[in-house]
């Protein structure tokens, strides 16, 4: 992979599907391999983002409407694309979004019920064309996945304190996604081990870059 070459990848997946700790993971690989590597994670990821992080994830289950969330969402994201995600792309970085669209098409699309269309919409509005170079949904039945978040044992934020059905109807969400993009997404069978995930995510970047980037 050359240094000048941008890349925006994106990781995506309901409650404690270990996403997070593959994007930590596959961040320092790249970052050991020289390459100009940011990562973010949505909501958050600019101190105004972040703010709004904490008001999407605390409080209770009706703090917030399906559309206050969404608008709310959007904003933190519009925030990030502008002040770091386009810039870093532009210059040839990498970047890698912990959440991004997608999210919005499964959680508030699919388990708030808003649907596809409108949330598409409000996707299209926020980021314009951006759309990620690669995305993998990781995919975990809700039940072992909202098990792991208890088990963590730091207390349910907003999100988790949903009820199964709304965990549920977000899978579907991202099955959809699956579904509609099929060039973009991979999905990841979350009961594999770390390193397996590790090495499959590797090898479909390899396998990416060579597609967009042929020597
Ligand atoms: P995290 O647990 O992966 O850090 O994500 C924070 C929560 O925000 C997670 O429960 C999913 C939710 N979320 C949405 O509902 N819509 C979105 O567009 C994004 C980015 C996150």
């Amino acid at each position: 992979m050359k240094a000048h070459q941008s890349l925006f990848i994106t990781f995506e997946g309901g409650e404690g599907c270990g996403k997070s700790t593959q994007i930590k993971l596959l961040s320092q690989a790249l970052l050991e391999k020289g390459l100009d590597v940011a990562l973010y994670r949505e909501p958050g990821g600019t101190k105004g983002a972040e703010e709004i992080r904490a008001l999407l994830l605390s409080g209770i289950q009706e703090r917030w409407t399906p559309t206050t969330e969404a608008l709310l969402m959007s904003a933190s994201r519009a925030d990030l694309v502008h002040k770091c995600i386009l810039p870093h792309l532009q210059k040839g970085g990498i970047v890698l979004c912990d959440r991004f669209t997608d999210s919005t098409l499964a959680y508030q699309g699919f388990g708030h019920g808003l649907g596809y269309e409108a949330t598409s919409a409000l996707n299209q509005f926020t980021v314009g064309s951006l759309t990620p170079d690669l995305t993998f949904i990781f995919q975990l039945d809700p039940i072992i996945g909202l098990e792991r978040t208890e088990n963590r044992g730091k207390g349910k934020d907003r999100y988790e304190s949903f009820d199964l059905s709304f965990h549920k109807r977000v899978q579907e969400g991202y099955a959809e996604v699956l579904k509609k993009n099929p060039d973009r997404c991979v999905a990841i069978d979350a009961l594999l081990d770390i390193e397996s995930i590790a090495k499959m995510i590797l090898e479909e970047i390899c396998r990416k870059v060579q597609q967009e980037y042929p020597v």
